[in-house]
Parts: structure tokens; C-alpha cells; sequence
């Protein structure tokens, strides 16, 4: 029997840059060389909470690997400028205001987006609030919250998705380390919601991997400098680059290229699965 690996590692005779994607229950079925098979040109990718921080940051990378990029978040105007910003380095994006809490919007968001580019690849839900409260001030209110954004919302933005997308399509559904590990500021919510969209991503993968051809996979990151970080206190930051192996935050390029990894035919026989990236945070 042939090595299959010996097939494809030495394949140079197709490229696949604009090809349809790779359906996961049948594999590459063509020779591309590696490094193609992270190539993203005519994907089209939803990414949530792109107005600002890491989401920001996916969108940028997503452009960059030749994806057309669709820009959701509640602050329309931040997500123009940065649509701007690829378009004038030659990409494709469009806007869409979208409150992910809301199953409606969401569902308006992916009609946007059909009727903008005809297809949706790839959704990046990364839509998040990260609060803290010590849990015996939080109000109902306060835990709801994030409970609506961070599970319900990925879960409304995915269901919306897989309901129009074509097998070999990609979900990364973005968690976080507090979903594996206790963090350093009471976070209940947060982190209660982040174990829960592993939870979901592992349904999800297995109720539309046979049936529809679609991966669907979470992206874990320990602590990455944002908004979100930008406000934590000095010596809680000292705490937490201290955990981690390197001591210091991740940087957007070193979260980028997982997105990329879980988002394209890269990872076509990888599904329901969590990649980690904190700098060996939760080794110990
Ligand atoms: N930074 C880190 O170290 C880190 C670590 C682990 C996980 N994460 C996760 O990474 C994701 C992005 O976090 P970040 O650090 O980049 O935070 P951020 O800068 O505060 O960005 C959060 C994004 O979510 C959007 N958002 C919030 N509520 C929304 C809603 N109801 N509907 C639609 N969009 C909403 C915000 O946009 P609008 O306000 O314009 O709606 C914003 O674009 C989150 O899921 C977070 O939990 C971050």
C-alpha cells in the first residue's frame, strides 16, 4: 500500500489558492504543496468582536492570507475604518453592526453576508465580555450578560453559520485557558462560559462533521495583550506573565497563526478539538 503522506508531501503541481475548500470526510484529493493549504483566497470569513483587540487583529490576518473578511460587532464605526484599512492594502471587507446576544442580528449578519459575497467559509466567534466580579456581589444581570455573549452568542452566530455553509467550512469558536484553569480576578461568568464553549464546540463538531462536512473548533488563549488586558492591574499582570513559561503575554502574530491553522484546509481531519496557545500557562 502506498504511504499516503509520500503523496502529498512533495506536491507541487497545483496550487490552492481560490479552490473550493477541503471536505473534511473525503481529505485532500488533490496534490498542494503545505504551505498552500493555509492559503485562504476567496474564503469568505464572519469574524465577531472585530472592532477592536484580537478580533481586530484575526481580521487583519485573515485579510492578509487572502480571505474576504466580513467585520461584525455593535460599533459599526470602528469596524468601517478598519474595513477601510484592508481595503487600502488590496482586500475585500465589509461591515455588518451585529449584537451577537441577540439571535435576530445574527441572523442578519449572516444574510449580510450572503447577499454581500454569496458564501460563508469560515466564522470566527470571538465576540466576548470578560468581567470580573466577586461572585457574591455579582447581580443576575451581571452573570446573564455574559452568559448572552459569550455561549449564547457563539452559539446563535454558529447556528446561523453552518445553516448556509458548504461542506469543508470551519468554525473556531474562541475560548480561553479560564475554561480550563482558574484565572487571577474572580470571573465566574467569564470562566464558566469558556469551559462551556468547549463544551459546545465538541457538540457541535460531532452533530455537523458526518452530516454536513463542517469543522468546528475552539482556539484557547492564555493572555493576550488587548482592551480587554489593558485593564488589569500591575501586579495582576506580573502574576500572570509569571505564570506562563516565557513571562511574558502573547502577542497577536502568535495567536494569528492558529486561527489560521484551525480556520483552513490546514487542519481539514481536525474537529472538536481545543488549541491551547499561552505560553505554557496551564502546564503546571
Ligand atoms: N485578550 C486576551 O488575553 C484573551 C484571552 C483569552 C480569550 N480572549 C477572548 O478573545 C475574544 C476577544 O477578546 P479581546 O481581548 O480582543 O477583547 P476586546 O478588545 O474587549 O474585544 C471584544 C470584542 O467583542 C465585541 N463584543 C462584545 N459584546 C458584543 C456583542 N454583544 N455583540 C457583538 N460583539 C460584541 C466588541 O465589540 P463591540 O463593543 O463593538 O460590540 C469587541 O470587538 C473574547 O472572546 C475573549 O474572551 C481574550
Amino acid at each position: 500500500m502506498t504511504d499516503p503522506a509520500s503523496t502529498w508531501s512533495a506536491g507541487t503541481d497545483s496550487v490552492a489558492t481560490g479552490s473550493a475548500p477541503v471536505d473534511p470526510r473525503t481529505g485532500p484529493q488533490t496534490a498542494v504543496p503545505v504551505l498552500d493549504r493555509f492559503r485562504m483566497d476567496g474564503r469568505v470569513v464572519v469574524i465577531t468582536g472585530a472592532s477592536s483587540g484580537l478580533g481586530a487583529g484575526f481580521a487583519r490576518a485573515m485579510s492578509s492570507a487572502g480571505a474576504t473578511v466580513v467585520l461584525a460587532a455593535r460599533r459599526k464605526d470602528r469596524l468601517e475604518s478598519l474595513a477601510e484599512e484592508l481595503r487600502s492594502r488590496g482586500g475585500t471587507a465589509s461591515t455588518v453592526a451585529c449584537d451577537v446576544a441577540d439571535p435576530d442580528s445574527c441572523a442578519a449578519m449572516v444574510r449580510a453576508a450572503m447577499d454581500e459575497h454569496g458564501r460563508v467559509d469560515v466564522l470566527v466567534n470571538n465576540a466576548g465580555l470578560g468581567t470580573a466580579v466577586p461572585a457574591l456581589k455579582e447581580t443576575p444581570d451581571q452573570f446573564r450578560s455574559v452568559v448572552d455573549v459569550n455561549l449564547n452568542g457563539a452559539y446563535w452566530a454558529a447556528k446561523e453559520c453552518a445553516a448556509v455553509m458548504e461542506p469543508g467550512s470551519s468554525i473556531v469558536n474562541v475560548a480561553s485557558v479560564l475554561g480550563l484553569t482558574a484565572g487571577f480576578a474572580p470571573q465566574a461568568a467569564y470562566s464558566a462560559t469558556k469551559a462551556a464553549v468547549m463544551g459546545l464546540t465538541r457538540d457541535l463538531a460531532s452533530q455537523w462533521g458526518a452530516r454536513r462536512g463542517i469543522r468546528v473548533n475552539s482556539l484557547a488563549p492564555g493572555y493576550f495583550a488587548s482592551e480587554m488586558t489593558d485593564e488589569i492591574p500591575e501586579q495582576m499582570l506580573a502574576d500572570i506573565t509569571g505564570s506562563t513559561i516565557f513571562g511574558r503575554l502573547g502577542l497577536q502574530p502568535e495567536l494569528d497563526a492558529a486561527l489560521l491553522f484551525l480556520a483552513s484546509d490546514a487542519s481539514s481531519f481536525v474537529t472538536g478539538t481545543s488549541l491551547v496557545v499561552d505560553g505554557g500557562m496551564t502546564l503546571h
